[in-house]
């Protein structure tokens, strides 16, 4: 019984190790993550469109992997900017995206609550770590 008792200690630490160093392994693509989690439903997990909600939008969302191939090979950082933060967009415009930078705001204040944080700087990190994801989508 003494020799098999510390093993019994052992087991679910080495498991919480290794299922660690298992997780670590897997790089976290924070783009992709975003987009999967937030842009696939409509544009599709390849960008291309087609997602799940398509049948619910009046429009169909444009294919996100020919962005630089339509504005003669450079992707259009600026303008996709405001776009997907929707600031500039008029409160009653017909739009079938939602407005990120307020989905962010609100979704930020939900999680950080009293803390002090700064709304701004975080919304625009989250919307140029996806700029940076649909980059890398782009077709040659
Ligand atoms: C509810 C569906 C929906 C979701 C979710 C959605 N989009 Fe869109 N998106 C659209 C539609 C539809 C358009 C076409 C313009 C319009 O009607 O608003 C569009 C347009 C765009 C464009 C403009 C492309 C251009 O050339 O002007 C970009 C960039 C974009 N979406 C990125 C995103 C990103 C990034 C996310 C996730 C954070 C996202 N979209 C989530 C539906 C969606």
């Amino acid at each position: 019984m003494k020799k098999i008792v510390p093993w019994l200690f052992l087991a679910p630490i080495s498991l919480t190790l290794y299922s660690g160093a298992v997780w670590a392994q897997q790089k976290t693509d924070l783009g992709k993550r975003e987009f999967e989690a937030n842009c696939a439903s409509c544009h599709g997990v390849s960008g291309k469109g087609g997602g799940v909600l398509l049948e619910f939008l009046k429009r169909s969302p444009p294919d996100l992997t020919q962005l630089a191939k339509n504005n003669k090979g450079v992707f259009p950082i600026a303008r996709l900017y405001d776009v997907i933060e929707g600031g500039n967009v008029p409160v009653h415009g017909a739009r079938d995206m939602p407005v990120w930078g307020r989905e962010y705001r609100i979704k930020d204040a939900e999680y950080y609550g009293e803390v002090n944080y700064d709304s701004t700087a975080l919304v625009r990190a989250r919307i140029l770590t996806l700029l940076e994801y649909i980059n890398r989508l782009q077709v040659p």
